[in-house]
């Protein structure tokens, strides 16, 4: 595709992401702390919620993880329902199951506790129990009338930001391309950011999705729609994520570790909220509906790969990054600094233990992901455009 047509597309595609986004976005009410998801049920009776739809996945019910809020729920006279039948990278049809539930039990409000794929999940059934709709439906931005039924969140993993974004990636049936609902009403009443839900995510997770986070922070900072406002959110996150991830990695019980990198996660989500991603989530997205790897892990793996084709054209703001994260002094080169900070990435995959290739990639797929990734990048405000050669030497490094 000539370059000049390739910005054409992209600023078009821009301006209608930019158009979804660019209504004044609420912050959900936070609560932090050891106990904090208790604080958030009892707030939730106080709201006068009395028949809630509770949404997770099975084995987080099994670890027990609900056990305290769904106690604190009931004490409160809430008659919480719960739907524990998610599953990773949700589908259009799962989302329609959950609502099946809702409606069969006459639910009129609901909680997400999970990982990223449980609240988004519990996104689209909010969504669609307010429309009448179903899952499908609710596809796209801003596809419905009405706001969510009362919606809250409490995250048990720290990367998505999910619990902070309007955003919901629900994945097609049968292809599981990942596609996304946008909707303000989709961010959460109110949150709650409890390490005590985190102890026991396993160290690769707790990894996998620490880099989503990092993702996230560097993505919204290096791409062109962000503000004052998501600049500082993707800064604080970076240096949490730096500073508490390889310990949060080590030693899972460390409250203070937990503590940071939910906070990590919260802030990147403010900041892709209204910023956005870039190239790394293309590929990911790409190569988790293709291969079904874990979101994180994806863009774990690429992260440092799309940050090296962008050093040069990203090279002030990645600067801004490293100095902010104190890898580098102000005084050095940007140059120097956006290599320092490449170098910094790696070092951290090595540290926490993210692999350098998957066999999970084939030479035959190449091309379709290639072509699709950049598809995807085209709606994104990435610094700049990648060409396929590009592209497919970032999925042929990480290709075992
Ligand atoms: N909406 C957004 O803004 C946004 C942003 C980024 C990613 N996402 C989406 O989020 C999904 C990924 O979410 P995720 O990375 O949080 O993973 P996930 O929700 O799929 O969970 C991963 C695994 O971790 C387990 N788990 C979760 N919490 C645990 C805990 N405390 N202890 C033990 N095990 C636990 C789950 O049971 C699951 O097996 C993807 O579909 C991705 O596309 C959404
Ligand atoms: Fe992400």
């Amino acid at each position: 595709m000539p370059a000049f047509y390739k910005e054409l597309v992209y600023k078009t595609k821009l301006k209608l992401v930019g158009g979804m986004l660019s209504k004044p976005q609420s912050k959900p009410m936070v609560f932090i702390g050891a106990g904090s998801s208790n604080e958030l049920c009892k707030t939730i009776a106080q709201f006068g919620i009395r028949k809630l739809l509770v949404v997770t996945d099975g084995p987080l019910r099994e670890l027990g993880i609900l056990d305290d809020a769904l106690a604190t729920l009931a004490g409160a006279g809430v008659r919480a329902t719960v739907f524990d039948g998610v599953l990773p990278d949700p589908t259009a049809q799962l989302v329609n199951e959950g609502l099946g539930v809702l409606r069969k039990e006459g639910c009129d409000s609901v909680l997400a506790i999970g990982g990223g794929s449980s609240i988004d999940c519990a996104k689209v059934i909010a969504l669609a129990a307010a429309n009448d709709c179903s899952a499908e439906d609710c596809i796209g931005a801003n596809k419905c009338k009405l706001p969510t039924v009362p919606f809250f969140a409490i995250p048990t993993t720290a990367g998505t930001g999910s619990e902070g974004t309007c955003i919901a990636v629900i994945s097609d049936n049968e292809t599981h391309d990942k596609g996304g609902v946008i909707d303000n009403s989709m961010i959460p009443k109110a949150t709650a950011l409890d390490p005590v839900l985190m102890r026991g995510l396993p160290p690769h997770i707790t990894a996998a999705t620490g880099m989503d986070a990092l993702t996230h922070a560097i993505e919204s900072y290096i791409g062109t729609i962000g503000n004052a406002e998501t600049d500082f959110y993707g800064l604080a996150s970076a240096k949490l994520v730096f500073q508490q991830l390889p310990e949060a990695c080590r030693n899972g019980d460390n409250l203070e570790a937990r503590q940071a990198m939910a906070l990590a996660s919260y802030y990147g989500g403010l900041a892709i909220t209204q910023a956005l991603v870039g190239y790394v989530h293309a590929i990911s997205h790409n190569l988790g509906a293709r291969y079904g790897m874990p979101h994180g892990l994806g863009n774990a793996m690429v992260l440092p790969h799309v940050l090296d084709l962008l050093k040069t054209d990203a090279a002030k703001k990645m600067a801004e990054i490293a100095v902010h994260v104190g890898i580098g002094e102000v005084g050095e080169t940007d140059q120097n600094l956006a290599n320092k900070l490449v170098e910094r990435v790696w070092a951290l995959n090595r540290e926490i233990g993210i692999p350098g290739t998957t066999d999970l990639v084939k030479e035959d797929d190449l091309d379709e992901l290639v072509a699709a990734s950049l598809a995807e990048g085209s709606g994104y405000p990435t610094p700049r455009y990648f060409e396929e050669d590009e592209c497919k030497s970032v999925l042929k490094q990480i290709k075992a």
